[in-house]
């Protein structure tokens, strides 16, 4: 049986990779709260400071990188610092301390997880996530690089957010793409039998809607009717948008009403 060290193990999506790939692999997870799942091998660490990762990488044969650190995912708002700098010591830095341990200790498979668009997109967190891309095309462990649309779980989170306002400002007409991290966490297992796949096809929901029908559909569904305030935005940031997209990629089956209806809100 193969191990596999799930970095971000604890995470949303790097919970439904624990849970996909336990039935047939030996799982790891490396984590600075370790959880108290007996089927899984917890490694305390910390990908900022390197703290067990020697110990997380040794006699592992796969790694899929999960890890990360957004400051905006985390409160669920932007922040004008989130236009300026994102941390690197996760993404980069991590991602570097990682990929050195895997070249002495054999591993075979570097699964990098990332964001649809990351190439072309211009915020910070962004820029940080296509640099530790760079690292690991650059690295010499044969790789995959799996990119994603949001998450339901994020998009549920902003808008939670922004609805604690009496009026909730937002560019109706940008494009969306919104997917379920478990289609996502399928994806990734397929990856991990199958081996490095380098660039992978993008992956992203079965729905492009826009910001103002997710938020319809949202405050149908969460029964919290807040009123709208159209935000204009110029056609270079509705395109920025649609970057982050990808109707022609591989897509999930888990609508967005679908995850609404069977999750309640944080
Ligand atoms: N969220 C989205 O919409 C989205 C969309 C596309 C792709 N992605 C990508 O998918 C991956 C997982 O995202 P997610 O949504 O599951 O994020 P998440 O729920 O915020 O999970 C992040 C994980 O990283 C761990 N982590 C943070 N700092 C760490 C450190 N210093 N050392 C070790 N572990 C650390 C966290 O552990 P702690 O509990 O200790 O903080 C947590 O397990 C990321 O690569 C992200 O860029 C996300």
């Amino acid at each position: 049986m193969a191990t596999v060290l799930v970095t971000g193990g604890t995470g949303h999506l790097g919970r439904d990779v624990v849970a996909r790939l336990k039935p047939s692999h030996h799982v790891r997870v490396l984590a600075r709260s370790p959880g108290s799942d007996p089927d899984v091998e917890w490694i305390r660490g910390d990908l900022a400071t390197g703290e067990g990762i020697t110990a997380a990488v040794s006699g592992s044969q796969v790694i899929v990188h999960a890890a990360t650190l957004s400051p905006a995912a985390r409160r669920g708002f932007l922040l004008p610092v989130d236009f300026w700098r994102s941390p690197p010591e996760v993404d980069v830095d991590g991602t570097r301390r990682l990929l050195a341990a895997a070249v002495h200790t054999g591993v075979t498979h570097f699964a990098y997880v990332s964001i649809v668009g990351v190439d072309r997109a211009r915020i910070p967190y962004m820029r940080v996530k296509h640099t530790a891309e760079e690292l690991v095309r650059a690295g010499q462990v044969p790789w995959s690089i799996l990119r994603a649309t949001q998450f339901h779980w994020l998009t549920d989170r902003m808008l939670g957010k922004a609805a604690r306002l009496p009026v909730v400002p937002l560019p109706t007409d940008l494009r969306t793409q919104p997917a379920d991290s478990r289609d996502f966490a399928d994806y990734l297992a397929r990856r991990v039998v199958e081996g490095p796949g380098g660039q992978c096809v993008d992956f992203g929901g079965p729905e492009v809607l826009t910001l103002g029908e997710l938020l319809a559909t949202w405050q149908q569904i969460r029964g919290r009717q807040r009123r709208l305030l159209r935000v204009p935005v110029p056609s270079a940031v509705e395109r920025a948008a649609r970057d982050l997209t990808c109707p022609d990629g591989n897509r999930g089956t888990i609508t967005w009403a679908e995850w609404l209806r069977t999750h309640p809100p944080e």
